[in-house]
């Protein structure tokens, strides 16, 4: 495998580029391929079966691609599929898992939220996580309905503030001082959430340590891009791309495919 080939990242949508905005900051010389399986989101509803089914999907589209690592932007994917794409594939994989460590190490109320899918939270991955944390309360909330309006775009809507209250204001009155977001759409609503809930409750997400974790796989593998070629930001979406482009920011390299 050479140097140069490409970080494949795969979500069950838009969300994951929070966690590509991540990777192409720490690493920009490096070449990624980025696969948005919208037409198959949210992939929280799914069951542990048809996400394993559509992580390998993505996994062999992006190794078709010759992609040298492949970052699993998706908590749901990562908590229900990644010991089996481990077992499967023979390329490293990052995986992504909410931020209880660092919320429960320094929460002073003893009390933390966590905002995830349904997948996420009924993981065996997730619930082990969480045992080795009975020192601190952890309130757990399913974030139906998310995942589908940012995919449409409606981030600022009616209906996502609705839903945001419903779902924060029972954390806030338990006193949480943490608040994880547990699946990697959920920073796209970071402003909305901060309309919500008072100052003092930090807000965590996984991005940049999902980064860090790349970075040193690839380093420890000796896969880091120190070619000085230009590199290249590749975005495909088996969905409309309008709002893939909207939160990119930019249109080019961005690509509607069937997958
Ligand atoms: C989903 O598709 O339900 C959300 C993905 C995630 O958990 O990050």
């Amino acid at each position: 495998m050479s140097s140069t080939n490409p970080i494949g990242i795969f979500d069950s949508g838009i969300g994951g580029t929070s966690i590509w905005k991540e990777i192409h900051q720490l690493l920009p010389n490096e070449n990624t391929i980025y696969l948005a399986d919208s037409k198959n989101a949210p992939y929280g509803q799914k069951t542990k079966e048809e996400i394993i089914q559509l992580s390998c999907k993505n996994t062999e589209l992006l190794l078709e691609q010759g992609c040298k690592i492949i970052v699993v932007a998706c908590n749901t994917a990562t908590t229900n599929a990644i010991k089996e794409l481990r077992a499967k594939y023979n390329v490293p994989f990052i995986g992504i898992e909410p931020a209880i460590k660092p919320a429960a190490n320094q929460t002073e109320t003893e009390t933390i939220g966590i905002l995830a899918t349904k997948g996420t939270l009924n993981s065996e991955l997730f619930n082990k996580a969480v045992e080795t944390y009975s020192n601190v309360k952890i309130i757990e909330q399913i974030g139906f309905g998310l995942v589908q309006l940012i995919e449409e775009g409606k981030m600022e809507s009616e209906e996502m503030t609705g839903l945001l209250n419903e779902y924060l204001k029972p954390m806030v009155e338990a006193n949480i001082d943490y608040l994880v977001l547990g699946c990697t759409h959920y920073p796209y609503l970071i402003p909305q959430i901060k309309k919500i809930i008072p100052e003092h409750i930090k807000i965590i997400d996984s991005g940049a340590a999902v980064a860090k974790q790349t970075k040193k796989v690839l380093e420890k593998n000796n896969l880091l891009n120190l070619s000085e070629e230009k590199k290249k930001q590749i975005f495909y979406t088996n969905s409309d791309s309008k709002v893939l482009k909207e939160i990119l920011g930019f249109s080019n390299d961005v690509f509607e495919k069937e997958f």
